[in-house]
């Protein structure tokens, strides 16, 4: 085996490197060049784990996909328009196939004219050097790297650069992937690169892009790891006040953010929503929803911005509270949801808010009443808006701990029903 065939050895799960070998021999058979591409073969000569696989067939990428479904068993999902399709192998391996193919733009920030090419023009038609490498999968090449851009040297030095000085204009989206690769593996941006980048911010290239492409560039960015290093370089770039003004990086907050995902792990949070929060809490509250909608972040997240900022008023109030009862806790923090919760616990940064949190989510929230609407109606109350009442002031007697099973909590609504008559 030739060196990237053994890192593809060591470097994937096992049962994925005998499909790619499979899947070469396959090629042979067809008489077509079948080649892994894209960051795949990027994060292998990284040693970084990756088995989000691109594979570029010099030929018909569908019907490669339909006939590697046939001969190996699996099914595809065909996108036509785009010369594409998702083969998923039958242990559940899931592949992008696609047609090598070249693109052209009509204009800065259009989806591209594609035509048939070779895989050099496949290659030349992507955003960085570092992702513009591929590897051949047929049997006697297996293994063969593909650099006609200098994609290694540029992986070893640490540099993030276009192939041409089109790039972002092709394609403005490339202006917030390069952050993120950049920030994402601490490389740097190549010198002619990053002025290039700042010409097509400074010409407004971003505005050329629709929403929903941009929306989405902002969600892989705040899905790494740790998104604050990119997104203080979107906002050295003036990127973050163009896509909404007023937007501004709070760096002790992200900090605070990351230290509560930590210490909180027993909730379940979407994490990437929280740094939303963070990102648009400085901005009021219209302008950061009319922000969300522009680039389309899904209505749950419009949703947690509104949340974000009702449950902050309830925080403050529970805070003022120097020995909240459980109900009182219970009252203030229910609803939210752990999104919000980890968000306003990074943002007070105050261990008695903790307390609660964790009180409510360990224990609070798992406090059911025994008793409920039939039971009083069999007491004789005549049915109406006094049943929520005198369960809800039951429940919190429960929470409080003033009342403990059945019968007590069948007097107290009694109780309850009586006064209430007088
Ligand atoms: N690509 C591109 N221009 C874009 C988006 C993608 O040229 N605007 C190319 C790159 O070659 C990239 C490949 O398509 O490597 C796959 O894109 P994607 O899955 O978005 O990125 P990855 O490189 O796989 O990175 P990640 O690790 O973030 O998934």
């Amino acid at each position: 085996m030739n060196s990237f065939a053994t890192l593809m050895a060591r470097g994937l799960p096992e049962r994925i490197f005998g499909c790619l070998k499979r899947m070469g021999r396959e090629g042979d058979r067809l008489g077509v060049g079948v080649y892994l591409v894209g960051g795949a073969v990027r994060d292998l000569l990284l040693g970084v784990r990756n088995i989000d696989l691109d594979i570029v067939v010099e030929g018909d990428g569908i019907g490669f996909a339909r006939w590697l479904a046939r001969r190996m068993g699996g099914r595809i999902k065909r996108y036509d328009r785009f010369g594409t399709a998702l083969l998923v192998l039958r242990p559940g391996i899931k592949l992008d196939l696609a047609s090598a193919r070249r693109e052209s733009y009509e204009r800065p920030g259009a989806l591209p004219r594609v035509s048939k090419g070779d895989l050099q023009a496949d290659l030349y038609r992507r955003d960085f050097t570092i992702n513009s490498l591929a590897l051949c999968l047929n049997s006697a090449r297996f293994g063969k790297l593909f650099d006609p851009y200098g994609g290694r040297k540029d992986l070893e030095e640490g540099v993030i650069r276009v192939l041409h000085k089109q790039s972002f204009s092709d394609d403005p989206t490339r202006i917030i992937r390069a952050v993120r690769f950049e920030q994402r593996y601490d490389f740097s941006l190549e010198q002619e690169t990053e002025s290039l980048l700042k010409e097509a911010v400074a010409g407004g290239l971003l505005s050329r892009v629709s929403g929903q492409r941009i929306g989405d560039e902002l969600i892989l960015i705040l899905k790494e790891k740790r998104p604050l290093k990119a997104i203080k370089r979107l906002d050295e770039f003036g990127i973050l006040s163009f896509l909404c003004p007023g937007m501004k990086v709070d760096e002790e907050l992200f900090h605070q953010i990351e230290g509560a995902f930590s210490r909180l792990n027993f909730l379940k949070v979407e994490h990437w929503t929280v740094y939303l929060l963070a990102l648009v809490w400085g901005i009021d509250l219209k302008r950061a929803l009319q922000f969300a909608r522009s680039i389309h972040l899904p209505k749950r997240v419009s949703a947690l911005i509104e949340d974000s900022r009702r449950g902050k008023g309830k925080v403050d109030r529970l805070l003022q509270l120097s020995h909240p009862r459980p109900s009182q806790i219970y009252r203030a923090l229910e609803g939210l949801s752990s999104e919000i919760l980890v968000f306003l616990l990074a943002r007070e940064a105050k261990p008695k808010l903790e307390e609660y949190v964790g009180i409510m989510v360990r224990e609070l929230s798992k406090v059911k009443l025994i008793i409920s609407g039939n039971d009083l109606k069999e007491l004789g109350i005549p049915q109406g808006p006094i049943y929520r009442r005198i369960l809800d002031r039951v429940f919190e007697a429960r929470l409080d701990g003033k009342v403990k099973g059945r019968a007590d909590e069948l007097g107290m609504a009694e109780r309850i029903w009586r006064e209430d008559e007088v």
